[in-house]
């Protein structure tokens, strides 16, 4: 079976000032194969500085990893060109967090979805092409007669956001990658985009990491979680176990801070007590932190299995097995 998107072993390390005196480790040792015969979406969670925005980064081939590679359909990412590296960019999609971002508000709608249609030759006529960018409205819970010749200005952030769905979605993506795509739309907006974003996996079989800071978000839209915190994997496995029964200190205290019978309290408005751990160190990245940190933590911690769904990187389960990186995938449910 096809492996779409492969991740072996990657790090990716932000170096700073003299002789890059100063290095930020923003992710650490990270596998993940996504696969294109069994469309999912997968949470990758995690607080401000996690390293979540740098693995989309690197998913989508926009920054290269420090170490280790990147795999489309068999082949590095970085070797790619021609038709294979248009193949790549047009199969692996992404929706930011900020609606108003990518609309120039001197251009209609139209633009937005005309420039991918013509670059990569994805319409024969203009009929044709008006035909696309109607289904792609339309697959987004949009009107096309509504939207198609408005200005950005005359749409509210939810249709913006849904129109840049839309966009992604001309392209016909397996992949999609969607950073905070609700943070900045209101609550009321937030339901009707994550049902979107369910949808496309449902009906249009394109996979979906959901990338938030949000975890009841997650858990509404997402089949598998990966809980990031400063670059490392702490827990990972089937969303409703994860939250429902998080076995990692870190997640513990993310899932005791949400105010669960208001879900649309959002995660990390009310942080833990931040504690600017040094910077590099070796051991449990969580350990300055953790209310449970023993000294075998000074070592870091393998991701052991607690069960075929569900795994922590936390010595307090050091009696289970272990599970190398490059398993991880396999313990997150399609
Ligand atoms: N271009 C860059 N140069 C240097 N450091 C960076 C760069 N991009 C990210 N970092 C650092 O890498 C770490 C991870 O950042 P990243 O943006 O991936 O976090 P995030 O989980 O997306 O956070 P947020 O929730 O705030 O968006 C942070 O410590 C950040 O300061
Ligand atoms: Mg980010």
């Amino acid at each position: 079976m096809a492996d779409l998107l492969r991740l072996e072993n990657v790090s990716k390390v932000y170096s700073r000032g003299l002789l890059h005196a100063q290095s930020n480790v923003a992710l650490s040792d990270f596998s993940l194969t996504l696969r294109e015969d069994e469309p999912t979406i997968l949470t990758v969670a995690g607080e401000s500085g996690s390293g979540k925005t740098t693995l989309a980064m690197l998913l989508l081939g926009f920054t290269q990893p420090t170490t280790g590679r990147i795999i489309y359909r068999g082949r590095d990412i970085s070797t790619l060109r021609g038709a294979d590296k248009m193949a790549y960019r047009r199969e692996v999609q992404a929706v930011f967090q900020d609606p108003f971002a990518v609309f120039n508000p001197f251009y209609t709608v139209d633009h937005l979805l005309t420039v991918p249609i013509q670059r990569f030759k994805l319409a024969k006529s203009k009929a044709d092409a008006r035909a696309k960018m109607e289904e792609a409205l339309t697959a987004v819970g949009l009107r096309p007669e509504d939207i198609l010749g408005r200005f950005p200005h005359q749409l509210s952030g939810g249709q913006r956001q849904r129109i840049n769905v839309a966009r992604a979605l001309l392209l016909k993506p397996k992949l999609l990658i969607a950073d905070e795509p609700v943070s900045m739309v209101d609550a009321s907006l937030r339901a009707t985009i994550l049902e979107t974003l369910r949808n496309l996996q449902r009906d249009h079989g394109v996979s979906i990491i959901y990338i938030t800071h949000d975890l009841t978000t997650a858990y509404h839209i997402a089949k598998s979680i990966i809980v990031l915190y400063r670059g490392s994997v702490m827990e990972a496995g089937d969303v409703d176990t994860v939250i429902k029964d998080p076995q990692h200190p870190y997640t513990q205290l993310l899932v005791d801070s949400i105010p669960w019978p208001n879900l649309d309290q959002r995660w990390g408005a009310q942080p833990i007590k931040a504690r600017e751990a040094g910077g590099g160190g070796s051991g449990c990245r969580f350990r300055s932190r953790c209310p449970q940190a023993m000294d075998i933590c000074a070592t870091e911690p393998p991701l052991f299995e607690i069960s075929p769904t569900h795994t922590a990187s936390c010595f307090l389960h050091h009696k289970q097995p272990e599970v190398a990186m490059e398993r991880l995938s396999q313990l997150l449910p399609a």
